[in-house]
């Protein structure tokens, strides 16, 4: 383990006040994140908003660079947007979908993407189907390779769904993808700050992620890769001035790049922020940070195990730094508000957020405690004992 403890609880203000396990809604921000959009602010409030923005253009561009060694990608395959799911649509929404398409997703999808494949299916006729896992909540990675036909437009698959602390096998569906020549989606916005991410080695073509949850980023800011080989196959949703060209009373033409999925107005002291956020993880190191949510989200699971009336959902032994679980008896909700009363942060799963899963498993609402690399054991016992005080 070689994570700085010290420093970095020391750059995290927000420890000092409450015990945050909210890390997969929105993590506690450094103060450093927090300094380079207060900073961005005043400028704007003191020089105007587009003078400040060129001002800082080295600043601004170096957030693509930053993003893309995260990922293992070329600054050019990065857009910056709004939050993970505008990434997602503006990729997904730009396929050249046709009726009978077929796009291949998981058990556990997310809500906002699986009603985009079933407004697909409405608009275009496509068909989505679910690729299955075993009663151990694996993939079974051979039923899919049985599925493969040339009606499969999109393998699209969530990296790590919002509950359960599963971690889907993306590199392995990344190989049949490639395997197949078929495009491959990725929802990183759970794992972008807790796992690392290398898109060579997932083998995807396009991958969307948001700044607010495990990269400690400010809200409101997210990204999307494209690789180059596919950007000039994707016409996205909608466009302006800054995506494409305005050429004649007839004519337009796109950015050949990531660009292409961005618009012009956007935060910019949000995206400062973001890239010094996620200079901040890369400076800790993705694998040490991914080693210390482990270590502090199996400690947690040890510590719930002990309390008979606590079911923890986890459904594959894969799993990370989100612990979800139900109290026989007792409400998600009502224990979520009472235990912020004693400041500590967790928050509830509902069942329609991962629609399938929680229907093959019968889940209520759940408890959400996810961890992340400066949340520590002490934090973790104080949350463990108030549980235990208003279950018992
Ligand atoms: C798996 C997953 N994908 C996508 C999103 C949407 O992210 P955003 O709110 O940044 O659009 C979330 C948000 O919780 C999520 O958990």
């Amino acid at each position: 383990m070689t994570i700085n403890k010290e420093k970095i609880y020391a750059d995290t203000p927000g420890k000092k006040n409450i015990i945050h396990l909210n890390n997969a809604g929105a993590s506690l921000m450094t103060q450093q994140v927090l300094d380079a959009q207060i900073a961005h602010l005043k400028l704007e409030a003191s020089i105007g908003g587009y003078e400040a923005a060129a001002h800082r253009k080295p600043e601004i561009d170096a957030v693509y660079s930053s993003v893309a060694k995260l990922i293992n990608a070329d600054p050019s395959e990065i857009a910056i947007v709004e939050n993970a799911t505008v990434g997602w649509a503006m990729a997904f929404y730009a396929i050249d979908f046709a009726p009978g398409d077929r796009i291949l997703t998981v058990e556990a999808e997310y809500v906002s993407n699986y009603v985009a494949y079933l407004h697909m299916v409405r608009e275009k006729g496509v068909k989505v189907e679910v690729i299955p896992s075993n009663k151990d909540g694996n993939l079974e990675l051979d039923m899919l390779e049985n599925m493969i036909d040339d009606k499969v437009k999109l393998i699209s698959a969530t990296h790590v769904p919002t509950n359960s602390g599963l971690v889907n096998p993306v590199s392995k569906l990344g190989a049949i993808a490639r395997k197949y020549n078929i495009l491959f989606l990725v929802d990183a916005c759970q794992s972008a700050g807790q796992i690392p991410l290398d898109v060579e080695e997932i083998g995807c073509d396009m991958l969307s992620a948001t700044s607010r949850k495990y990269l400690r980023g400010p809200r409101g800011v997210g990204f999307l890769y494209v690789r180059k080989s596919v950007t000039g196959k994707l016409h996205p949703p909608i466009i302006d001035l800054h995506s494409a060209k305005w050429k004649s009373a007839t004519e337009y033409e796109l950015a050949d790049d990531a660009r292409k999925f961005e618009n012009w107005e956007n935060n910019y002291a949000a995206k400062l922020g973001f890239g010094v956020a996620v200079d901040y993880a890369l400076d800790i190191g993705i694998e040490d940070i991914k080693a210390r949510i482990d270590e502090l989200a199996n400690y947690l699971r040890r510590r719930l195990q002990r309390i008979p009336a606590i079911n923890i959902h986890a459904i594959s032994e894969n799993q990370c730094g989100i612990v979800t679980f139900a109290v026989q008896g007792q409400k998600a909700s009502y224990l979520v508000n009472e235990l912020r009363k004693k400041k500590i942060n967790t928050s509830v799963s509902t069942p329609d957020s991962t629609l399938l899963d929680a229907t093959k498993n019968k889940l209520p609402d759940l408890i959400r405690a996810s961890v992340h690399y400066y949340n520590d054991e002490e934090e973790l016992d104080r949350f463990v004992e108030q549980l235990n005080r208003l279950i018992t």
